[in-house]
């Protein structure tokens, strides 16, 4: 199949927005926030991938609420936010691209210090002991109340009517990786007994109310995709079968796509991932808290596993035999070859991360030939880029290199 045959540059309707091919920049925590604050390089990082061709470019991890956060130099969409989002907006439109919001919660998989947060115990499906903050000294977790729930939801609606006023085009809600609705899903965090809690459709209930709030705030202007793990990654947590039945409920909630990731951040990272961490990603960042996260998920690895192209296709695939909404692939999408086959599969679009870090004008080097095979080797030290002072970037010596550090440190509407 010649490039111009290709599907994969053709437009995709996902609810009110036309996305002009079928390739979506994932969300890849790129920092570049100091303090929480938008920086001209966030902005030039989006913009590079807009101009590089992508349809629609998802802008990672923007919290909620402050106590929504994981860490303290992350973005979050909050009134004083907007014009500099706005700048980042307008720098994806000016080449004809279209911007995401990754909207989430992170519940107890924070290391904010206490003296950052309202609250005493970060929120969670459930309470009890909190594994994540013996980093943070936060030993436990809260279950929460229908009042915190109502709380949380009103902040996601809030989020996303930001995310609007911003000038942002879709927003995505994360359900997957082990946040905080991640963690009403997930057996592995949720043991309540309540409505809440139990079945699939009842572990669903709270991240559902939170979807038909959103789309009924923001549906009909902007375009609402859901980000989940298609499984747990891991025996003992949710199946193929759970993965299937959440689409479904997506579906009947109305979402407009689904983005089929995979795994959890501490207990599976590579079945997200699709590749171990390399022992020397594991010992480098100079975050304290980071380092030591690393190293509860090498506990979890029990054994070190070889990346493969499109290593995620046989699960999307079961999926797709169950639902007909706009279903977005992810997980080593690395060549025009490698598209094809997927939406020859039936999936609609494409989510790419590490081959966007490596390369952010993979998509119109596909398109125009140049660059059919992109060269990321999924070595993932990109992932412990996230809060050096550059933010994420490819540190391959073939990778494509970005702006300059500096930007990353001006907040992006500033003259
Ligand atoms: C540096 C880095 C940071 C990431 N941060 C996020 C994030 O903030 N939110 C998210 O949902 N996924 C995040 N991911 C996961 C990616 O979105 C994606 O699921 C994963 O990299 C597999 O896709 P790929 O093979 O195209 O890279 C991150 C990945 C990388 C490499
Ligand atoms: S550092 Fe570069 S080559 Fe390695 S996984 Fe990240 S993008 Fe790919």
């Amino acid at each position: 199949m010649t490039q111009s045959s290709s599907k994969a540059f053709t437009p995709l309707e996902i609810g009110p927005l036309t996305l002009r091919n079928r390739f979506v920049k994932a969300a890849t925590n790129e920092g570049m926030c100091k303090g929480g604050v938008i920086s001209k390089g966030l902005a030039k990082f989006h913009e590079r991938i807009a101009e590089g061709g992508a349809a629609l470019t998802t802008v990672a991890y923007c919290a909620t609420s402050p106590d929504g956060r994981t860490f303290v130099d992350q973005a979050v969409l909050k009134p004083e936010a907007i014009a500099d989002f706005k700048v980042l907006t307008d720098s994806v439109h000016k080449y004809g691209g279209a911007a995401c919001a990754q909207i989430t919660h992170a519940g107890s998989f924070t290391f904010l210090p206490q003296s950052e947060l309202q609250t005493k115990k970060p929120l969670s499906a459930s309470g009890g002991f909190n594994k994540l903050g013996v980093m943070s000294k936060r030993y436990f977790k809260k279950k929460m109340t229908r009042s915190d729930m109502d709380r949380v939801a009103a902040e996601f609606v809030n989020a996303a009517e930001l995310a609007r006023d911003a000038g942002f085009d879709a927003v995505e809600i994360h359900m997957g990786h082990g946040y905080l609705l991640s963690q009403f899903v997930s057996p592995f965090y949720n043991k309540r007994k309540d409505a809440y809690g139990g079945t699939i459709e009842k572990r669903m209930k709270f991240p559902l109310e939170v979807l038909s709030k959103v789309l009924a705030a923001v549906g009909d202007d902007l375009a609402v995709i859901v980000k989940y793990s298609q499984t747990d990654g891991k025996d003992g947590g949710n199946t193929i079968e759970d993965g299937i039945r959440v689409a479904q409920m997506l579906e009947a909630t109305g979402a407009h796509m689904a983005v089929l990731s995979n795994g959890l951040n501490v207990e599976s990272i590579t079945a997200m991932f699709g590749s171990s961490l390399p022992e020397q990603a594991r010992t480098k960042p100079s975050n304290l808290l980071l380092r030591i996260g690393m190293m509860m998920q090498k506990a979890t690895e029990t054994e070190k596993v070889v990346f493969k192209e499109n290593y995620l296709l046989d699960l999307a695939k079961q999926i797709r035999a169950h639902v007909d909404m706009p279903l977005c692939y992810i997980g080593g999408m690395q060549s025009l070859d490698n598209a094809n086959e997927i939406l020859g599969a039936g999936l609609d679009a494409i989510a790419m991360g590490r081959a966007l870090v490596f390369d952010p004008s993979f998509v119109n080097g596909m398109k125009n030939g140049t660059t059919l095979q992109n060269g990321c080797t999924a070595c993932n030290q990109c992932v412990t880029m996230m809060y050096a002072p550059g933010g994420t970037a490819c540190i391959d010596p073939n990778g494509k290199r970005g702006h300059a550090a500096e930007l990353n440190t001006i907040p992006a509407s500033a003259a």
